[in-house]
């Protein structure tokens, strides 16, 4: 056993949108250094989930930790300080299209630049060595200056990932990261969410259970809101992934 401090600790966790159970009775603990993903059936609450990990969602019960600090009840500033140890690349990616990519991956560390600085680097957009490195390990060095919304599908989903680079995390979040890619450019994101946290705690939402098997250590099945199973990969058996998919 660890005796490290877990990253994430949930304990009886719920997520209620009106009289609907998004997330039902969680518990969960995740290591520094883990690889999980996170499978599900749409609907099953694999967003909301990853949401409550981030804190832009709050549990309406039990009790979310991160890095020890429990999200529910701590100060706005700590909060804040807690989210910048976190990467997260959205589903919807939230790039700025009208801009040029080198904005889109700065904007990942607005958070600790001052107001200066961040209007600076919009003023004069030269790439600082952050940057630069970032683009450098999405294979987007070509693409510093251009604009976002000229970018390919797999090329958008590298400038979200270099954003999250800039902002040196200790633990990513990535919510179907490859659920519009074709199979080379899945499996290339796949390897590079794994290996961008400083300790490489990754947590990936997927809805292909091979996929999962490929590039990660472990894997939870979430159907309904609740967890169906919580295994190494090694371990699930097909029949899982039957009662996950399972309509009804
Ligand atoms: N903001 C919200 N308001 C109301 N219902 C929501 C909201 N967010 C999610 N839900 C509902 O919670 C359930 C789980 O959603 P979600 O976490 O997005 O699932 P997944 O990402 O696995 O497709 C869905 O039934 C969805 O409609
Ligand atoms: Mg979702």
């Amino acid at each position: 056993m660890s005796t490290a401090p877990p990253v994430v600790l949930l304990r009886g966790v719920g997520r209620r949108f009106g009289d609907y159970d998004a997330i039902t009775d969680l518990d969960l603990r995740i290591d520094a250094g883990e690889q999980v993903a996170v499978l599900g059936a749409s609907g099953a609450g694999k967003s909301t989930l990853l949401a409550l990990l981030n804190g832009s969602l709050r549990a309406t019960s039990g009790v979310v930790e991160v890095f020890g600090a429990n999200l529910g009840s701590i100060p706005p500033s700590r909060l804040a300080a807690t989210q910048r140890r976190i990467g997260t690349v959205s589903q919807r990616l939230d790039l700025v299209e009208q801009v040029r990519v080198l904005h889109n991956v700065n904007a990942g560390r607005l958070g600790v630049w001052s107001t200066a600085r961040s209007l600076g680097a919009l003023a004069w957009p030269r790439p600082d060595r952050v940057a630069t490195s970032a683009l450098e390990r999405v294979g987007l060095s070509w693409a510093v200056h251009q604009q976002t919304s000229r970018l390919s599908g797999g090329e958008r989903q590298r400038v979200a990932i270099a954003r999250v680079l800039v902002q040196d995390p200790e633990m990513v979040l990535a919510d179907e990261p490859v659920s519009s890619l074709d199979p080379a450019n899945a499996a290339d994101i796949l390897d590079l969410l794994s290996t961008l946290g400083r300790d490489a705690t990754t947590i990936v939402s997927l809805h292909q259970p091979e996929l999962a098997k490929r590039h990660f250590d472990r894997v939870l099945g979430l159907r309904k809101g609740r967890l169906l199973f919580d295994l190494p990969v090694a371990e699930m058996p097909d029949r899982a992934l039957d009662e996950l998919y399972a309509l009804g």
